[in-house]
């Protein structure tokens, strides 16, 4: 050790440390993490030294919970930049299956943790460029990967292109979510090459699926699927935010609780009276049904219920509802007077206690809640009655193909219900 460093730098290196092996070991209890490789990179890597203004203002703790960290926030409060949650970084590096030696690309560089965290995985071997829209942030991740000595290239661009200099890539990894993917990103990787991104499935949802799309002959098709709420990749302009939410919450305890919230188009096109009638309305609490039967989830992919209604839900219609511990998604009339959703319980989802997939079992029920009136009923039960009729045959796997496209500048994409594979 050195002698003539303040014991004050000795005291917080060994403080970092501890909480760095706190996570770690939360992430593994909570079934975000398994893999030793990973573990040991985000035991080893400071996340202080790339979230500095938290460090300073709100102390070690706060860098080292399993939260999303603002990394750039503008005049309206809106984050341009984050360091992601833990938890998704870990489960997202684990199905990328990073090896030594490779070569990586990563879109959205933001603080440079995520590179310095691939630094780690593809050892002295191996390359990582990562690219960021921002100069400044670009130029603070640099400046981090330098003082922490991960050698990883940064780069100031439009992720959407790629970066042809280093192609072609054995990994790439995007870390701001799309609702194409571009040709030049599956043009830029190696043979079995892999890439990694959160896709929206419309441009209203908010919750995206994180497929790993694996390089065959002519396509890329998906090997593992996780899901998450990644900022919008854009193009320079902080892109459009997140869509509008309704939300009543609770702050008797000392901490944040979230009783209700109200996403989706439909309650976006509601003028501000029927808002707040309909944040009311839900509120009050619903009528519901357990029309009984198994909720299919391949962990750590999202209930296929869900994803089957995200997919069929008419998106001028779509709500989607947060309340009670559980997530759910389906109809509302034009009015907002009338709401039928599909609910799951899903506590794994919920931000501030992060993923956790032990308290989640695959029996767990799901059912049908109406609000208000139970006019959309009878519409959400006939698209429920098609995934129940998936699930009767076994075809509960969400998988994903992409395409290079000769006509335009995005991938084909093409998304089927196929059987589960026994792994
Ligand atoms: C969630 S943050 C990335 C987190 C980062 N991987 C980390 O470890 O801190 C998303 C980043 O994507 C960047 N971004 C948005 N649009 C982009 C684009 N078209 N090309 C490259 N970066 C982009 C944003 O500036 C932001 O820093």
């Amino acid at each position: 050790m050195n002698e003539r460093r303040p014991a004050r730098a000795v005291a917080d290196e060994r403080t970092a440390a501890r909480l760095r092996r706190r996570l770690v070991a939360d992430l593994r209890h909570s079934g975000c993490l398994h893999s030793d490789r990973v573990a040991g990179a985000l035991g080893n890597v400071p996340r202080e030294l790339f979230v500095g203004d938290i460090a300073a203002g709100q102390g070690l703790e706060a860098v080292y919970r399993n939260e999303p960290l603002p990394a750039k926030i503008d005049a309206r409060g809106r984050w341009l930049s984050s360091s992601s949650q833990p938890s998704i970084m870990a489960l997202m590096l684990e199905q990328l299956e990073v090896a030594p030696g490779q070569r990586v690309l990563e879109i959205g560089a933001g603080t440079g943790y995520n590179a310095a965290l691939l630094r780690q995985l593809v050892g002295p071997a191996g390359t990582v460029t990562t690219i960021d829209i921002d100069p400044e942030l670009a130029r603070r991740a640099r400046r981090a990967l330098r003082q922490g000595g991960y050698r990883a290239r940064v780069v100031v661009g439009d992720g959407r292109d790629g970066f042809t200099d280093g192609a072609p890539y054995d990994r790439i990894i995007v870390t701001a979510s799309v609702e194409e993917i571009p040709n030049a990103w599956l043009d830029q990787l190696g043979p079995g090459g892999r890439l990694q991104l959160p896709l929206r499935l419309d441009s209203a949802a908010l919750g995206q699926v994180i497929p790993v799309l694996e390089l065959r002959d002519d396509h890329a098709e998906s090997v593992a699927m996780t899901w998450g709420g990644f900022m919008p990749l854009h193009g320079g302009d902080g892109g459009q935010g997140p869509s509008p939410a309704l939300e009543a919450s609770e702050w008797t305890t000392g901490a944040y609780h979230p009783l209700v919230r109200i996403t989706g188009p439909a309650p976006a096109r509601l003028s501000e009276a029927a808002r707040r009638r309909l944040l009311a309305l839900v509120l009050e609490g619903p009528r519901s049904r357990e029309p009984g039967g198994r909720l299919v989830t391949h962990w750590p992919a999202p209930p296929s219920l869900l994803l089957h209604l995200l997919m069929r839900v008419p998106a001028t219609r779509r709500i989607e509802l947060y309340r009670d511990g559980r997530q759910a998604l389906g109809l509302m009339s034009p009015d907002g007077r009338d709401i039928a959703v599909a609910s799951v319980p899903v506590r794994r989802m919920i931000r501030d206690s992060g993923l956790d997939a032990r308290r989640h079992s695959r029996r767990d029920s799901w059912r049908i809640d109406t609000f208000g009136g139970a006019a959309m009923v009878g519409e959400l039960e006939q698209i429920v009655e098609e995934w129940r009729a998936l699930t009767r045959s076994g075809r509960t796997r969400l998988q994903i193909e992409a395409r290079r496209s000769s006509a335009g500048s995005s991938a084909d994409l093409r998304l089927v219900w196929e059987p589960r594979r026994r792994s």
